[in-house]
């Protein structure tokens, strides 16, 4: 196959952070995708309708005038959350969802929850207002290795939740391991997956191979090879549960070539082509098109894209660096081949 149209695709599970280098990463993901769940994991973190509606106006002055794009809200939820405002988000038409993050879980996730039974009031109201409820699912109990804390995360956590509110749409995001995929396929129709490039793609040794390479530290952490079969396996099944998320998590370079490097995989620069090359080494181009384009819009109850993007079959370098004026962020793939371009 030397092209591939598909319906123009979604990204729902990106971070584009604000200033430089919000202006220095959108126009990638604008070019490739109509619609991205935008992250609030913001300094301060986006917390009100009012705060991510200011926030998708900076967004939008920083995308290219060229490209159509809408940025889809989220709101952090915190101990703090009011009924008031869940209400009041699940009224906007542009805030799509909440972001559970474990408190201490991920990059700036210290004001996130830290005893989850006491927000399950606030569960009640997102039920009730048919809010999605995003959910960073790791534990945070730093006596659990750190390749066990999604598998804990669902046993002791997220079971609870998901009997405690069947009418709650969630969507676990960046699934890593065999037993969420499980998970995730065995739970009623409420409950969905985001799967990102670089979980289908390596393995841990790529985080140690030769030396330490901090720009493969990511979190949820990059798990063993059989984990990463159970990904591809439930990327390429056609079963509407798994969408794209690219978790693209930008940070400067000086930041995670460092004594303690920031967790994040920037992947906006080729997320589409970085997914192509993964379906088409599974033999399952196939499947792209509803994975990218149509299960993640059904799960939101938004319409699919009406426009298309073509992939060409042509070999191209990936920069070493992305970004000018200070501002130096390395992507995934840095200074290697890809084999699928967005024409
Ligand atoms: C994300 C970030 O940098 O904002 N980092 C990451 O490793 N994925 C946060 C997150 O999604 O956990
Ligand atoms: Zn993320």
């Amino acid at each position: 196959m030397k092209k591939l149209t598909i319906t123009r695709p979604d990204d729902w599970h990106l971070h584009v952070r604000s200033g430089a280098i919000l202006k220095t990463v959108i126009p990638y993901t604008a070019r490739q995708f109509a619609r991205a769940i935008i992250m609030p994991n913001l300094k301060p973190a986006v917390t009100t309708v009012a705060h991510a509606l200011a926030y998708r106006e900076e967004i939008l002055q920083a995308v290219p005038e060229t490209v159509c794009f809408n940025p889809l809200m989220t709101l952090y939820l915190t101990a703090s959350t009011t009924i008031a405002e869940i209400k009041k988000a699940a009224a906007s038409e542009h805030v799509h969802a909440f972001k559970l993050y474990p408190a201490g879980a991920t990059t700036n996730s210290d004001s996130g929850v830290a005893d989850i039974k006491s927000v399950y009031p606030l569960f009640a109201a997102l039920e009730k207002y048919d809010m999605p409820l995003l959910i960073h699912g790791e534990v945070t109990d730093a006596n659990c290795d750190i390749f066990d804390r999604e598998r804990v995360f669902i046993d002791t956590i997220l079971t609870d939740i998901v009997s405690a509110f069947p009418e709650l749409r969630m969507v676990v995001e960046h699934v890593t391991t065999t037993e969420a995929v499980q998970f995730v396929q065995s739970a009623g129709s409420k409950i969905a997956a985001t799967i990102t490039p670089q979980h289908l793609m390596y393995n841990r040794n790529v985080i140690l191979a030769g030396g330490i390479r901090p720009h493969y530290y990511c979190l949820p952490i990059i798990k063993r090879e059989h984990h990463r079969l159970a990904l591809i396996a439930a990327a390429i099944s056609g079963n509407a549960k798994f969408f794209l998320g690219t978790d693209s998590a930008p940070h400067l370079s000086s930041l995670k070539e460092t004594a303690c490097g920031c967790a994040g995989c920037f992947s906006a620069h080729a997320a589409l082509e970085l997914y192509a090359e993964i379906f088409e080494q599974a033999n399952a181009l196939d499947k792209l098109e509803a994975f990218a384009s149509f299960y993640g819009p059904d799960f939101y109850r938004l319409p699919r894209n009406s426009g298309a993007v073509t992939l060409e079959k042509i070999t191209w370098k990936v920069p070493a660096v992305y970004g000018e004026n200070g501002i130096a962020i390395t992507p995934l793939k840095a200074g290697e081949k890809l084999s699928w371009k967005i024409q």
